[in-house]
């Protein structure tokens, strides 16, 4: 029989995500009341590879819940994707006493993870990101922050839209996934989402619809760009030369990313953050949190990386229904 594990790890990586504190703060105090030591690693695999770890005590999780972004910093380790970052990762947790690791973060950091699980290194990963990309998981922590604040520009440029009589293009978060969009134009009543899972409008039709709409007596126009289509600046000047609306585009960018945390983002953390060490006090190892169907579940990393999400059709379809 294997011996218990003593001693952990917690790390965030890629970008942050609002709530990101919440799920540290839940491992910290879960581990702690569980009886093992929990050790803070800075910058991701980063600070892993160059030891920039420390012990974490109930009272350095104080105070930080409520806080966006990550009080462990984050990174992106290039060095980390290859086999030698990796061994030095696996041989600087053994130095460090660190036997099992709580990784918050997406599906890169996942690969890490389970590529630290294979040296022998015990892995949970907690899906923190915005731009709920992760397929094994309804729900990422962060996404609800992101959404409420787009949501929440939108509006304040809707009115400006609306007393100038202006189109709006509007560019959300989400390179590779149309989600923040997608939710943020259905809850803030947008006309036109454009996201990089679908096929979407030709320009023609797109501004088509605009000048229509105007025609039906429309003030303003509202367009939803996610990053991963782009080309939002480009977009708005077409629409202005076709139609001889004023049109503005405006970047959302990394103000989605900041801001206190919702009760939601919360909450989960504070749950897949305690499932996770408890977790790995059953010896668990390769494993990823995900809540499906309104529960916390667990999957081995490498099938839940095999997995594919797609964009949800009844939300596409009532999206451009309620758009008309
Ligand atoms: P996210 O975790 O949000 O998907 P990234 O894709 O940027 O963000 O990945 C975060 C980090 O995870 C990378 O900088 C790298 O250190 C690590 N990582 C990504 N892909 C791999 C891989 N194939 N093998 C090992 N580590 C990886
Ligand atoms: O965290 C996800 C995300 O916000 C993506 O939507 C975005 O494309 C990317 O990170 C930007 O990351 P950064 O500017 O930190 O490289």
């Amino acid at each position: 029989m294997t011996e218990p594990i003593k001693t952990i790890g917690v790390l965030t990586s890629g970008g942050d995500a609002p709530g990101m504190n919440a799920a540290i703060r839940a491992v910290v105090r879960t581990a702690i009341s569980k009886g093992l030591r929990v050790m803070g690693v800075r910058k991701g695999y980063n600070g892993l590879l160059s030891g920039d770890i420390y012990e974490m005590h109930s009272k350095d999780v104080s105070d930080i819940i409520q806080r966006g972004g990550t009080m462990l910093y984050t990174a992106r380790c290039p060095e980390f994707t290859k086999e030698e970052g990796q061994l030095r990762g696996a041989q600087m947790c053994k130095v460090f006493g660190i036997e099992g690791l709580v990784v918050i973060g997406g599906d890169g950091s996942f690969k890490g993870a389970e590529k630290l699980a294979n040296l022998g290194i015990n892995t949970i990963g907690i899906p923190g990101t915005i731009d709920l990309d992760v397929a094994c998981t309804d729900y990422t922590i962060g996404f609800d922050t992101a959404v409420n604040t787009a949501m929440d520009a939108i509006n304040k440029i809707r009115d400006t839209s609306t007393s100038h009589e202006r189109c709006s293009v509007i560019e959300v978060m989400g390179r590779n996934a149309g989600y923040i969009a997608l939710w943020s134009a259905i809850t803030s009543g947008a006309e036109e989402t454009l996201i990089p899972e679908k096929e979407n409008l030709a320009e023609e039709e797109l501004i088509r619809t605009i000048v229509q709409n105007r025609h039906k007596g429309k003030r303003h126009n509202l367009i939803i760009v996610a990053e991963g289509v782009g080309r939002s600046a480009e977009l708005a000047q077409k629409i202005e030369e076709v139609t001889g609306i004023e049109t503005r585009a405006t970047i959302l960018g990394h103000l989605q990313r900041g801001g206190s945390p919702t009760a939601l983002d919360r909450m989960h953390a504070s749950m897949m953050g305690a499932l996770a060490v408890e977790l790995l006090k059953e010896g668990k190892s390769n494993r990823v949190i995900a809540h499906q169907n309104g529960k916390y579940v667990d999957y081995d990393i490498n099938e839940a990386l095999q997995m594919q999400k797609t964009i949800d059709d009844q939300m596409y379809k009532v999206c451009k229904m309620l758009s008309l």
